[in-house]
């Protein structure tokens, strides 16, 4: 017998609500950037949770929620989990100004990380796509494994979940007009999995 191991939980699926808030979470993350006077905004220079702004508050919270119902699944044991999460930070790629593209990278530090599309952008545009790498790692290099990554096509109120071990590269976007995300890192110290 044969048994399959290492399943990655992925998770992309609409925050309920999302068409109510995203133009004014746009407009706080392009003021943002235009403050701080960066083609991209730096996730050290800025808490996007400490926004005094109602749609900040929704966003934190529907994240929360897509959070705790993602661990869940996963058979943590969620009424142990404190309500906690990290440092929140606004993304914004554009062709021509600042960023197009994120290098490959993981999120070591956390348990798993979130990504919220506040605006697509040029949603036609098929640049641009999250590309999440299979985790064994060697095993991007087999034959054996012909989809050695997933990509991720943004789409505006959107919420990806994943593993903070997952590898992933943002592809170039070619878009004129901003994409913007907002992410975070999610650590919860006192996460069991149930046996
Ligand atoms: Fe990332």
């Amino acid at each position: 017998m044969i048994e399959h191991r290492w399943a990655t939980p992925i998770s992309y699926q609409p925050v309920a609500g999302w068409a109510d808030h995203v133009l004014d979470l746009k407009a706080a993350i392009m003021a943002e950037r235009a403050r701080s006077e960066q083609g991209n905004l730096d996730g050290n220079s800025h808490n996007v949770w400490d926004w005094p702004h109602p749609s900040v508050t929704w966003l934190r919270e529907g994240m929360s929620e897509a959070a705790r119902l993602y661990l869940g699944e996963r058979g943590a044991a969620i009424d142990s989990i404190p309500s906690y999460w990290g440092r929140a930070w606004g993304n914004v790629l554009q062709s021509g100004r600042g960023f197009s593209y994120h290098s490959l990278h993981a999120h070591h530090e956390a348990d798993f990380f979130a990504v919220f599309y506040v605006d697509a952008g040029e949603a036609e545009e098929a640049s641009g796509a999250l590309a999440l790498m299979d985790p064994r790692f060697l095993n991007n290099t087999h034959l054996m494994n012909r989809e050695n990554r997933v990509l991720i096509q943004p789409r505006t109120g959107w919420l990806l979940l994943a593993p903070g071990y997952v590898w992933h590269e943002v592809l170039h976007y070619h878009g004129q007009q901003p994409r913007i995300s907002i992410a975070c890192n999610y650590q919860y110290s006192l996460l069991r999995i149930k046996d």
